[in-house]
């Protein structure tokens, strides 16, 4: 591998390598571009929109839009694209992963295929990982493409759907990954045409792409709805998970053979699980009077039961979930925010609010749910960008067949990005920072 790479080149250096002509034509219009006047150059979108339609194709006019957005970046951003941002821009227009590394400018870089793209009138998706980002990149990004005439949306968690119908009628378009995913689910359950809040799905371009399309690729967006009524059986089973006595084995503790013996359940706080000793089961039996808790007639009741240990003993308020007036509302774990509309599923929701003695909510069910991974999959091209991917690249090319590039930084790399490194136990991790 060494000795074939130094003679050929790796992958990444051998596609940069093919890119080269192209930044030079882009190189070569920049005077060409500087000396027009600001209107002159905003005037180019019309003449490039214009090209296209006359029959030449988006590959025919990169380099002038290149180059235009370019000069506009110099002109209201002070900020120029390096040469390695148009090649990241050419990689990612060419629907693959650019890679390159973080705090190089790859916000600035999506600038130039969401330009180029737009001008084909189907709409451009900019998809980052929270709002924050959603919001700074459009509103930062968003003065390059307004001074070339182009218009930006952004969608934004909440939005009514006039707002979203005229975010999504932009020409480019920022938002969050879930926003992109729930338009799409929402716009799936509207009766009338006039209420679709996307047009389609021509090209997008996916920031902290190996986080939204590897880490949360499996994750279902789910919208559900009220199904049947409340059962009374989530009181009586939060009733008497109260009157059981819990034996816990804390996450540092041995689990010992006698467990079973100590307690009516069995909280497991490394498994996060809780489950009724043979004592539980006695009593669940005389409390429910049923004769045989494990028989499938009695799988509904042991089912509301295993919940109401599971909120009792493991689910605890303010850390995994809220009470806010009057509703339980989780606590995401990653990033500690309110996840206000998401429920637990299979019934722990509804146990945890006979818990806390809110209004135990209908069953929910599923009216319809796609996973990101099938969501990315609509669009006719797809492109991403990120500081880490080649560790990764196996499966972009597998499931999504994208290509994966490296960019080159723009100068010589003198930082050492050290690798994580994990503490079994928070007081290793304190004294080590100490
Ligand atoms: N061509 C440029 N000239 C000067 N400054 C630039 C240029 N491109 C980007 N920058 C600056 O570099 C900084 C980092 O940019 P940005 O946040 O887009 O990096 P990033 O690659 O997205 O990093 P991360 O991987 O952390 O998301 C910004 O302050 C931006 O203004
Ligand atoms: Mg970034």
């Amino acid at each position: 591998m060494g000795i074939i790479q130094a003679v050929f080149g790796t992958h990444s250096s051998r596609q940069i390598k093919k890119l080269a002509p192209t930044v030079a034509k882009i190189n070569a219009l920049g005077p060409k571009y500087a000396a027009m006047d600001d209107a002159s150059l905003k005037e180019q979108t019309q003449i490039l929109k214009k090209r296209l339609a006359g029959g030449e194709t988006m590959d025919d006019i990169l380099p002038d839009a290149f180059a235009a957005v370019r000069e506009a970046a110099k002109r209201v951003l002070e900020t120029p694209h390096y040469d390695v941002q148009l090649e990241g821009g050419i990689v990612l227009h060419q629907g693959r992963i650019a890679e390159m590394k973080t705090g190089e400018g790859k916000t600035l870089m999506a600038t130039l295929p969401a330009y180029l793209n737009a001008l084909g009138g189907k709409g451009v998706h900019i998809v980052t990982v929270n709002d924050y980002l959603a919001k700074r990149d459009s509103e930062w990004m968003g003065k390059i493409y307004n001074f070339l005439g182009l218009s930006v949306g952004l969608i934004i968690h909440g939005g009514t759907r006039e707002e979203k119908q005229a975010a999504y009628r932009a020409d480019i378009t920022y938002g969050t990954n879930n926003e992109f995913g729930f338009d799409y689910l929402r716009d799936n359950m509207v009766l009338y045409k006039k209420d679709l809040v996307q047009r389609g799905h021509a090209f997008a371009i996916v920031d902290e792409v190996d986080s939204i399309l590897i880490d949360e690729a499996r994750t279902p967006l789910i919208i559900s709805g009220e199904g049947e009524s409340s059962s009374p059986l989530y009181a009586a089973a939060d009733s008497f998970a109260r009157s059981l006595k819990a034996f816990r084995i804390k996450e540092s503790d041995e689990k010992s053979f006698d467990d079973e013996l100590k307690g009516d359940y069995i909280i497991d706080e490394k498994a996060r699980s809780a489950v009724l000793t043979q004592s539980g089961i006695e009593k669940a039996e005389k409390y429910f009077h049923v004769d045989n808790l494990s028989d499938p007639e009695n799988a509904t009741l042991s089912h509301h039961i295993n919940q109401a240990i599971r909120a009792n003993g493991i689910m605890k308020r303010d850390v995994d979930y809220v009470v806010k007036e009057g509703e339980v509302v989780i606590v995401d774990t990653f990033t500690g925010r309110l996840m206000p509309g998401r429920r637990y599923s299979d019934g722990l929701h509804q146990a945890i609010e006979a818990k806390e003695k809110v209004e135990v909510a209908k069953e929910n069910k599923t009216l319809a749910t796609i996973t990101f991974q099938n969501y990315f999959r609509l669009y006719g091209k797809l492109s991403g960008m990120t500081g880490t991917a080649l560790t990764e690249e196996e499966e972009f090319r597998e499931i999504y067949k994208l290509d994966v590039v490296e960019i080159p930084t723009n100068r010589p790399m003198i930082r050492v990005d050290n690798p994580d490194r994990v503490y079994k136990t928070q007081a290793g991790k304190y004294s080590e920072i100490i």
